[in-house]
């Protein structure tokens, strides 16, 4: 049993495999947490304290007791009016627009299998997969305003993984206003905390960044639409002595494509508070009677040794219990795309030329990028009239995908569904269709403006347009982009006091156009995006299992970005291309294996003209695309070791290594990042190996212990100059 609830005491513990999770239902009827860490045997209630806290508030129902106060206890689901000052997950005003309501626990009930979450993306359990997962849902009450809220938990043990939401609904006959609804709280006793925020710019996604919990609040947050190039939805939380191999951490993960808030403070008592949701900026919900408002899951998953096994039991959940359908386990196709090759400058000829040169060297499927519908000659029009451009393309959809069909290769195509130019007929029948707020000057981004995706005809005009392409070309993959931060949040179609709402409506609607569209295309795989790794995040996986990483090919510069990325999520997922150099972003020139290494350690394909490329750079694609078939299965499904830290002030090389789940096998990665003179061999200690087995060095045909190569490392020999790479394969004997 992963969940136990006793009656008697109010305990409730879940457990997985090496954690236990415990909460207590108190004789007050508040919900306090215990504990979240490594297993332990036995109630944690012994941990809580209670002592007189000057201007801490007490609950009327403590009486006269002055050491009871929430403001100094660690609690399960914070509330504002609770006399709780810290950051609270929860605020709403009933009829008389007071702010502050009083959450006590009436129920708790456990079933097997795990919830699922109405209109919103959340992991899942085959049923049947005997993983023994379980839901857990307490129900806490307000009965001045007349609220319930049901705070969700679901449990997978053999991943380590607890899952959160909040469903909430009223129960009263007035309307109630939601001002803040997050999904996670985390209290911790007394104690130092790190946490590591994912930050970035565009073309620079998801650098970590760690620092300790100090007595003010330190956030990661979007308020951009997306959940942004400038902090991802996700942030790790660890004891302070935590590095890659020690250490005690819990990743969480908020499942959502939109504006976020991860909050951690310290507090007068030394306690830390990790909270993560929906922002309260930005953010309000009108709920009518009987109306239940539901809250984004978010993930939690720990690790009691360190970073690398936390991102371990990460990966191995996310490609399992949040990427989905047809294509979640199957081979991922080594795609060329024609965009940084064209831009805008394309025929179908051309792109049927560059298929066919593709296929030639081994790709096996051609993306056609931007520019292929209505006016689209550059990006200053043509967005949201998805109408296949045959004057430009010399034929149709079909023709096109029919003729890279028949090279043997399969055929993908972009689209950008959420965008509308000004210059576009879509945007001259509808103007209203775009968010703009009267009056008001308008922000654009990249020339376009966005859809108001929380209006059900305009998902429906869109989806009727992805449609008639879809169902008339060969079409297995579609590039999903979106290319702006969104600013004027106002629904023409909603009222004055709803347009609190909009945000949040809107990525229902993008989760609508997804959810119809993996409805009628099954077999469809979707790589998200947006403007590279801008909504790189759990709720697109969950439909898009692949998304392009970033904007930035340069192969140094995507170690960094990838290195990042490897925390939170697995390699399969992460789009990698190799590009040409001098590399359009940065200008620099790296060599052909190295970008090809670094591209390897993704979802693999090319973003180059072939045209250009010598004979033997071409020679180079071909054996490079062969080593990837020959790989794909141990990095695309193995365990991912970050051997080095690129971060690190000039650090020498940049080493990570994929071990297939058997320990069978294991790819070497090494890229020499800075040079010195006169350097000797360096030393790599693997990881993840089968001590006793032995291993073969394909290359040099050298049989190691897996003892030796992870204690005494692997030695790295003349291996010099800046950005050279190298791969080792290793074969248990
Ligand atoms: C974004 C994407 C690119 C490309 C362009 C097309 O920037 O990240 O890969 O698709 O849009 O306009």
């Amino acid at each position: 049993m992963a969940i136990n609830y006793d009656k008697n005491s109010g305990l409730i513990t879940i457990e997985t495999a090496h954690t236990s999770y415990q909460m207590l239902a108190d004789k007050k009827g508040y919900l306090l947490h215990l504990y979240y860490g490594k297993k332990i045997s036995g109630s944690a209630e012994y941990l809580l304290t209670f002592l007189d806290h000057g201007f801490s508030g007490n609950p009327d129902i403590a009486g006269m007791e002055r050491v009871y106060s929430l403001d100094a206890q660690p609690q399960e689901y914070p509330f504002y009016g609770s006399g709780d000052y810290r950051s609270v997950c929860f605020r709403a005003k009933g009829n008389t627009g007071a702010d502050g309501v009083d959450l006590r626990f009436v129920s708790a009930e456990i079933k097997d299998g795990k919830y699922e979450l109405e209109n919103l993306p959340s992991s899942y359990t085959d049923n049947a997969s005997g993983e023994g997962v379980q839901t857990l849902k307490v129900t806490l009450q307000d009965i001045n305003i007349g609220l319930k809220v049901d705070l969700l938990y679901g449990v997978f043990p053999e991943n380590d993984v607890i899952t959160r939401s909040v469903l909430v609904t009223n129960e009263s006959n007035n309307k109630v206003k939601l001002e803040k609804v997050q999904s996670l709280n985390l209290d911790c006793m007394p104690g130092d905390r790190d946490v590591m925020y994912f930050h970035g710019r565009h073309e620079f996604e998801r650098q970590p960044d760690r620092m300790r919990v100090g007595h003010a609040k330190i956030a990661a947050y979007s308020g951009r639409g997306g959940s942004s190039h400038q902090f991802n939805p996700f942030a790790i939380l660890m004891t302070p002595d935590a590095d890659e191999k020690h250490g005690e951490a819990v990743g969480v993960h908020f499942v959502y494509s939109g504006n976020f808030l991860i909050d951690a403070e310290k507090d007068q008592n030394e306690m830390v508070r990790l909270t993560a949701g929906l922002p309260e900026e930005g953010f309000e919900w009108i709920l009518h009677s009987g109306e239940t408002f539901t809250a984004p899951e978010a993930v939690m998953t720990y690790s009691e040794s360190g970073l690398g096994l936390l991102s371990r039991r990460i990966h191995r959940f996310f490609r399992k219990h949040i990427c989905r359908g047809a294509w979640r386990d199957k081979e991922r196709p080594i795609l060329i795309n024609n965009w940084e090759a064209t831009y805008f400058t394309f025929d179908g000829d051309k792109i049927v030329d560059i298929a066919a040169q593709a296929k030639e060297l081994g790709v096996e499927m051609m993306v056609l990028d931007d520019g292929w519908f209505g006016k689209r000659e550059d990006d200053l029009s043509g967005l949201g009239d998805w109408v296949v451009n045959e004057k430009k393309l010399k034929g149709t959809m079909k023709d096109v995908a029919d003729r890279v069909n028949a090279l043997d290769m399969k055929f993908g195509l972009w689209f950008e569904p959420e965008a509308v130019s000004e210059d576009s007929d879509l945007y001259r029948a509808h103007p209203d269709w775009a968010f703009k707020i009267p009056n008001k000057p308008m922000i654009r981004g990249r020339h376009e403006l966005i859809l108001d995706f929380s209006r059900n005809e305009v998902v429906d005009h869109i989806f009727e347009m992805m449609r008639e392409v879809l169902d008339n070309a060969n079409i297995i993959y579609v590039k999903w982009d979106f290319n702006r931060s969104i600013a004027d949040f106002y629904s023409a179609e909603l009222p004055s006091d709803r347009q609190g709402e909009v945000a949040h409506r809107y990525v229902l609607g993008v989760y609508d156009l997804l959810e119809r569209l993996r409805n009628r295309y099954p077999e469809l795989l979707i790589e998200g995006c947006s403007g590279g790794g801008g909504r790189f995040d759990a709720g697109m996986l969950c439909y898009t299992p692949q998304i392009w990483c970033s904007d930035n090919t340069d192969a140094i510069e995507r170690i960094h970005i990838q290195y990042g990325t490897s925390f939170g999520y697995p390699s399969v997922t992460v789009g990698a291309h190799v590009s040409a150099v001098p590399n359009h972003q940065t200008g620099r020139v790296t060599p052909f294996n190295t970008r090809g290494t670094v591209a390897m350690s993704g979802s693999f394909g090319y973003e180059l003209n072939l045209g250009l490329l010598s004979d033997e750079e071409k020679h180079e694609v071909t054996e490079q695309i062969a080593l990837f078939k020959k790989y794909r299965h141990v990095i695309h499904t193995g365990d991912m070791y970050r051997l080095t830290n690129p971060q690190e002030a000039d650090a020498l090389l940049a080493a990570w290594m994929f071990v297939a789940e058997d320990k069978s096998e294991a790819l070497l990665n090494l890229v020499t990042l800075n040079v010195h003179g006169n350097l000797g061999s360096r030393y790599v200690n693997l990881e993840g190996l089968d001590e006793d087995a032995s291993y073969r060095d394909e290359t040099s045909g050298m049989i190691y212990t897996g003892s030796q190569l992870m204690n005494a490392g692997y030695p790295v020999r003349d291996f010099t100059g800046e950005y050279q790479a190298r791969q080792v394969h290793f074969v248990r004997v």
